[in-house]
């Protein structure tokens, strides 16, 4: 079996650190310091997802972020006017360009670039005109990786969904090979590969094999073990607090 590049790097995504906090629209918890600990844990790059809807990350976090991440920031968001002018502003180490849906629970799937091309080719002329490199998060299909080289992207983000929830072993494996053709098409086209979504502990390591694969981003499934893992100490830490006795 094939093994990771030594070179491949993790992204974590800390949305839903903000998730939590907007639920109260309170201070706590807050993602800033959930960056420095996800650095500190071996983080390679902080991933965050500024949304129209503001639903979870909010500017104040990207500014400060921009500040305080040591390692790179990635900052994904969707092509508008809004969003370009904020990532000019903010100058994130990079951008990775993605669909957005106000009804969405999440990003659904990957950007349709050939059917938006004039338009999002101009959105990388401007983006990297101001030396942000741009990433594409598209489905593995042959023109859209086509589509991703002929904008002057640096890279794609390769959409791993439909690999995480397939139905069964067989499903995920025909997923699998999908993924692994894409990376193949858009290295031998001079694209840097990057890869995300739904990934978890359990469907990562075959991703992660992928030849050629540069960065995971994961988000979800680790901020999820980060509230379990950690619960029994802050209950723990609660009764203290309350100067009892455990
Ligand atoms: N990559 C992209 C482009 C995404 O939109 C997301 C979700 O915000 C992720 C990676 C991380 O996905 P997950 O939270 O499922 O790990």
């Amino acid at each position: 079996m094939q093994s990771p590049s030594p070179l491949l790097t993790l992204g974590v995504n800390i949305d839903h650190v903000a998730t939590i906090r907007q639920a109260r629209r309170t201070v706590e918890p807050d993602p800033v310091t959930a960056a420095a600990l996800a650095e500190l844990g071996g983080a390679n790059g902080i991933t965050v997802h500024l949304r129209e809807d503001r639903r979870h990350i909010q500017d104040r976090d990207v500014q400060i972020l921009r500040q305080t991440v040591q390692t790179h920031l990635n900052l994904e968001m969707a092509p508008t006017d809004e969003m370009v002018a904020i990532a000019l502003d903010i100058k994130p180490d990079y951008v990775t360009l993605v669909p957005e849906k106000r009804e969405e629970i999440t990003t659904e799937g990957g950007i349709d670039i050939v059917g938006n091309f004039e338009r999002f080719k101009g959105v990388v002329d401007e983006l990297q005109g101001a030396d942000i490199p741009v990433s594409w998060f598209i489905d593995a299909e042959p023109e859209q990786i086509e589509a991703s080289q002929k904008t002057g992207a640096k890279f794609i983000e390769l959409h791993t969904g439909k690999y995480a929830e397939a139905p069964s072993e067989v499903a995920q494996q025909v997923e699998l090979d999908y993924l692994r053709r894409g990376a193949q098409q858009a290295i031998a086209q001079g694209l840097r590969v990057n890869a995300g979504h739904g990934l978890t502990y359990r469907n990562v390591f075959p991703v992660a094999c992928i030849e050629g694969m540069e960065e995971l981003n994961i988000g979800h499934t680790i901020i999820s073990r980060a509230v379990l893992v950690g619960l029994e100490r802050a209950v723990r830490e609660m009764k203290l607090a309350m100067g009892g006795q455990l």
